[in-house]
């Protein structure tokens, strides 16, 4: 079996957050699989239909996956590490390793093609069982530890889709869903043709197939996992292309509608107050701004007609969207979502909001201290280039 080395096929970025708000499009998610910091459970059926030669090459995949730098185990002086556990299940499941056995790429290269060697000889494949014993190997050493703030993804790798009654593998799959954790399925042999099945197991977007081609599924898990790795801290709702599809497009932006009504300096110094890289709202382009109206209708505490304090506001004679505290303003540009009639030229009339007429919603300037009203703060997502320590999660 020929193991694909992924470093020739990826080429693997260095640190830091090159984004640029002057690029004038919304924060991406990061990319760099080096910097990933997850908790991960593969969970291998192990049984006939799998086949010896199918396991070999479940092991080349994982060892793929991670073998572009990713950090595995734990390390003192740099938080973005991914620990990886592996449980096999057939008619019942087995942990091969638990979250901290593996301590280096080369513990997972050892460690993986050992543990994936033989088959078991039953024809009885229950996911239900992986998938029960993964979600106890992640509340004991996961969210009950210092990595609680970590989040956690499954990769299943099925040869079948067995299993009714207490078996049935959805049940537990929706239930690790629900908490949050991301699953990605890899259907093998026989589970080519159950793609459908799968795909209800995981998550939107998340349902692969060995094919032919590995490079192009080292690809895709890897793709999954750096999106499984941006996420917005509780109450945050991460900016997507869609509000109303989960599964839509994700920008590495988190956006918070707040419903303390303010003035509009007061709105801005408490949105940038909220922790790293928080301020009030940038509207760039018109699906941006389409997103925040919907957030904002669906928080309980704003009711029409709308009104709420974005980051657009007239300083040194032009208007720019307000950035954190030492970076640099981003001055306005087309589209504009101005209600007819404005802006008013009115120098004391600097700062702008959002305002209900009918129909429309758009942009208004008004006096910075005399309007009082909700706002809308957003911040970066947690991922790859960005860090979040434990307290991010205690202080929302
Ligand atoms: C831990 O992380 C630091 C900083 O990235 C690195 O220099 C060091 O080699 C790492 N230690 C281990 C054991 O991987
Ligand atoms: C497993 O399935 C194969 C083919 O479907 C069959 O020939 C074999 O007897 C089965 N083995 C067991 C242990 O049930
Ligand atoms: C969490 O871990 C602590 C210390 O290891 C243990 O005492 C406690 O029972 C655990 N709680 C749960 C819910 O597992
Ligand atoms: C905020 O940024 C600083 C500096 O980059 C970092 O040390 C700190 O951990 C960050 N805070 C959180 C909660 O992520």
């Amino acid at each position: 079996m020929k193991l694909c080395l992924p470093i020739l096929l990826f080429s693997v970025s260095v640190y830091a957050d090159s984004y640029s708000p002057l690029s004038y499009v919304d924060r991406p998610c990061g990319t760099d699989l080096s910097n990933l910091w997850l908790d991960v459970i593969a969970v291998v059926d192990n049984s006939r239909g799998m086949t010896v030669a199918g396991l070999n090459e479940v092991a080349a995949n994982i060892a793929s996956v991670f073998g572009s730098g990713t950090r595995i185990g734990l390390n003192a002086s740099e938080p973005r590490t991914t620990r990886l556990g592996l449980v096999t299940y057939n008619s019942v499941a087995t942990q091969k390793a638990d979250l901290n056995q593996y301590q280096s790429i080369g513990d997972v290269f050892h460690g993986i093609f050992d543990a994936l060697s033989n088959i078991v000889d039953t024809n009885e494949s229950y996911l239900a069982t992986g998938l029960e014993l993964a979600e106890r190997m992640l509340i004991d050493q996961s969210v009950n530890s210092t990595r609680a703030h970590y989040q956690k993804v499954v990769i299943v790798y099925a040869s079948e889709y067995d299993g009714n009654g207490e078996l049935d593998p959805l049940p537990i799959a929706e239930r690790l869903k629900l908490s949050g954790v991301k699953i990605i399925t890899v259907a093998y042999g026989n589970a080519y043709g159950l793609t459908k099945s799968f795909s209800n197991i995981a998550s939107p977007g998340f349902a692969f197939s060995n094919s032919d081609n590995q490079g192009k599924l080292i690809g895709q898990i890897q793709g999954s996992l750096l999106q499984a790795n941006c996420f917005c801290p509780s109450d945050w709702i991460q900016y997507r292309t869609s509000y109303s599809d989960p599964a839509a497009y994700r920008y590495g932006v988190c956006i918070l509608p707040v419903t303390t009504p303010q003035v509009w300096r007061a709105a801005k110094m408490s949105c940038s107050h909220r922790w790293n890289n928080s301020n009030l709202a940038t509207e760039f382009n018109q699906p941006k701004h389409d997103f925040i109206l919907s957030a904002v209708r669906n928080t309980q505490g704003f009711s029409p007609p709308y009104q709420y304090h974005i980051g657009l506001n007239y300083a040194s004679g032009s208007w720019v969207w307000t950035q954190p505290s030492g970076r640099q303003q981003v001055p306005l540009r087309q589209p504009l979502m101005w209600l007819s009639d404005y802006p008013q030229l009115a120098s004391d009339k600097s700062v702008v909001m959002n305002q209900q007429n009918g129909h429309e919603t758009g942009w208004i300037n008004i006096a910075s201290m005399n309007v009082v009203a909700n706002s809308v703060c957003e911040t970066y997502s947690c991922d790859t280039d960005n860090y979040c320590d434990a307290q991010y999660f205690k202080n929302q």
